[in-house]
């Protein structure tokens, strides 16, 4: 796993946006894995800025956003079929026939799922899968106790990310308990896993995240067995894991990083 620290939260998204185009400018038919969640709103902003100079082209890009309440239709302002076309499809040259979230408002939610994953691995599969991470630590919406086997799904969320996320919704009561998301063993498949976690209130979760035993009731300790995995962190995320100064230090040496980075 590479850990990335960067001093600010708007740094962590600036990176995160460079890393994301350098890949679609080596490879312009990219296959996206998209997250969604306040964290990653920074991330697209940049995205389109970029994409608005002609600093990255998004026109043969493929997209599989990685989750979707279930019983919202893509028009509620709550769905994530609008958060992602408000934050970002509408703001770039994406073909929006390439782009696809999992369908919460289908009659059969697992027979949609199962045509979701049908239809990512048509596409040859994911490049590169972007990740937030929630206070119970899912990935997508993977909550405790999803098996790393698991695969594009209905589940129950729980009561910390009704908490979490409920705030969005103008009435709270309104969140749907219940959603569709890739499953772990999905996310797994991707060539490569970024994850990206800004503030304090990540903190203890991200050093349960890179520093913990991979377990089952926090699905993104998987990605401790991607052989392709990176975190990206702001210092205030960063600040409870044991390894800081190492995984700096990492970081200070690796050319290939620091040639990313613009040092
Ligand atoms: C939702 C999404 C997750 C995301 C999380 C992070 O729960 N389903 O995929 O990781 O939000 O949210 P935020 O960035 O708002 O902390």
């Amino acid at each position: 796993m590479q850990i990335i620290i960067m001093p600010t939260a708007d740094k962590a998204a600036q990176i995160t946006a460079k890393i994301i185009a350098n890949e679609i400018n080596n490879k312009p038919a990219y296959k996206l894995g998209l997250a969604t969640g306040r964290t990653m709103e920074a991330v697209y902003a940049k995205l389109a800025e970029m994409n608005k100079a002609g600093k990255v082209d998004f026109s043969l890009v493929k997209s599989f956003n990685l989750d979707e309440y279930i019983g919202l239709k893509p028009d509620d302002v709550n769905s994530y079929h609008y958060y992602m076309n408000y934050h970002l499809f509408d703001k770039i040259n994406i073909d929006k026939r390439n782009t696809h979230v999992p369908d919460g408002a289908a009659d059969d939610v697992d027979a949609a799922a199962a045509v979701y994953e049908y239809e990512m691995e048509d596409a040859g599969g994911v490049d590169l899968q972007l990740l937030g991470i929630g206070r119970t630590g899912h990935i997508g919406f993977n909550e405790p106790l999803s098996s790393f086997a698991s695969r594009t799904r209905a589940v129950t969320l729980t009561q910390t990310t009704y908490e979490q996320n409920s705030p969005l919704f103008a009435n709270p009561a309104d969140m749907p308990m219940e959603a569709v998301t890739m499953g772990v063993g999905t996310i797994l498949e991707a060539g490569k896993l970024l994850l990206l976690a800004t503030g304090s209130e990540k903190a203890d979760i991200i050093a349960k995240t890179i520093e913990g035993p991979v377990t089952s009731m926090i699905s993104a300790t998987a990605l401790q067995l991607h052989a392709d995995a990176t975190v990206i962190l702001d210092e205030e995320a960063a600040a409870k894991l044991q390894g800081i100064e190492t995984y700096k230090w990492y970081m200070k040496k690796d050319k290939k990083l620091i040639d990313i980075l613009g040092l």
